[in-house]
């Protein structure tokens, strides 16, 4: 493993919220993650009722509450060491990373943003599902949140043609998400993956769960389409891979794991 890593051409990153644990935020399904502690309203509702666009026209404060805590959360969140020792193993090599985390974890970090793929979306847009308008969240100031309550007070962020916003991210049950800028980021992603179709790419998968398996999938399509590619798994609990020598496992967290691929 150790020497393809250093052999290889390119490198692709697939990343779950699991990449961002070390750097202390939840995962999703995880003992600490949304799915367990992120009872916002005392039970009544759940992480799919909240993440969930129909409920921003049922309750626009709470559903801010929900997405304004989380945006505040990632725009003060420091991205783990890992990351920065992911680019000391790319160094001179050219890579890409694919996250269904909306975090803006991996910009924060400094990777270049024509090298990512966020296939979820972004939280640090917003759009205006019946105007199609995008925006930058930092064009907005902060919510401000009760956080026993998690509702966000007025005034919540608006379009120019008076609408309510919503996050640029996929949500449950969602048809209204505007994906162009993610369309183009994944154009990008498979001319990347047509490039090196004939060389040696190393994918590393950090902390992608079974439950939503977009990340893993994805990995499985990257090496069927690179013939010469193989797949390093980093995950605590949930490291299994199939019975396959183009598969390795390291049964890790993200930093300990990263770690391990010697830079
Ligand atoms: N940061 C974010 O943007 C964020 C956070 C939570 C959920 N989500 C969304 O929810 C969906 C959830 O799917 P998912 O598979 O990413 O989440 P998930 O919670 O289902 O899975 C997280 C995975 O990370 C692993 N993990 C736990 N601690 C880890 C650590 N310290 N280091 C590395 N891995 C660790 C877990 O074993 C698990 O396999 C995705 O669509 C994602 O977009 C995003
Ligand atoms: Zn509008």
């Amino acid at each position: 493993m150790q020497k393809y890593i250093k052999e290889c051409q390119a490198f692709i990153i697939t990343a779950g919220a699991g990449m961002g644990v070390d750097s202390g935020l939840p995962d999703f399904r995880g003992n600490k993650g949304f799915w367990k502690i992120y009872r916002p309203f005392e039970n009544k509702y759940g992480f799919t009722d909240c993440a969930n666009p129909q409920f921003m026209n049922y309750n626009p404060n709470l559903f801010w509450g929900f997405y304004g805590h989380r945006l505040n959360m990632y725009r003060n969140a420091i991205p783990h060491q890992g990351f920065q020792i992911l680019k000391k193993i790319f160094l001179n090599r050219d890579y890409f990373i694919v996250t269904s985390n909306v975090d803006g974890q991996f910009q924060k970090a400094g990777f270049d943003i024509n090298h990512i793929y966020e296939m979820h979306g972004s939280i640090h847009k917003f759009q205006c599902t019946p105007c199609d308008k995008l925006y930058d969240a930092n064009q907005f100031q902060d919510l401000s949140i009760d956080l026993e309550k998690f509702i966000a007070a007025d005034p919540l962020p608006q379009c120019e043609c008076k609408h309510l916003l919503r996050p640029n991210i996929l949500m449950f049950g969602d048809w209204d998400w505007i994906s162009t800028i993610y369309d183009q980021q994944e154009k990008r992603f498979f001319e990347f993956v047509e490039k090196y179709k004939n060389n040696k790419v190393c994918v590393i998968e950090i902390g992608a769960g079974t439950s939503i398996p977009s990340i893993r999938n994805l990995g499985d399509r990257i090496l069927d389409n690179i013939k010469q590619s193989i797949m390093i798994r980093i995950n605590p609990t949930e490291a299994d891979i199939p019975n396959d020598d183009r598969y390795f496992s390291i049964q890790k967290g993200g930093l300990e794991g990263i770690k391990e691929l010697g830079a």
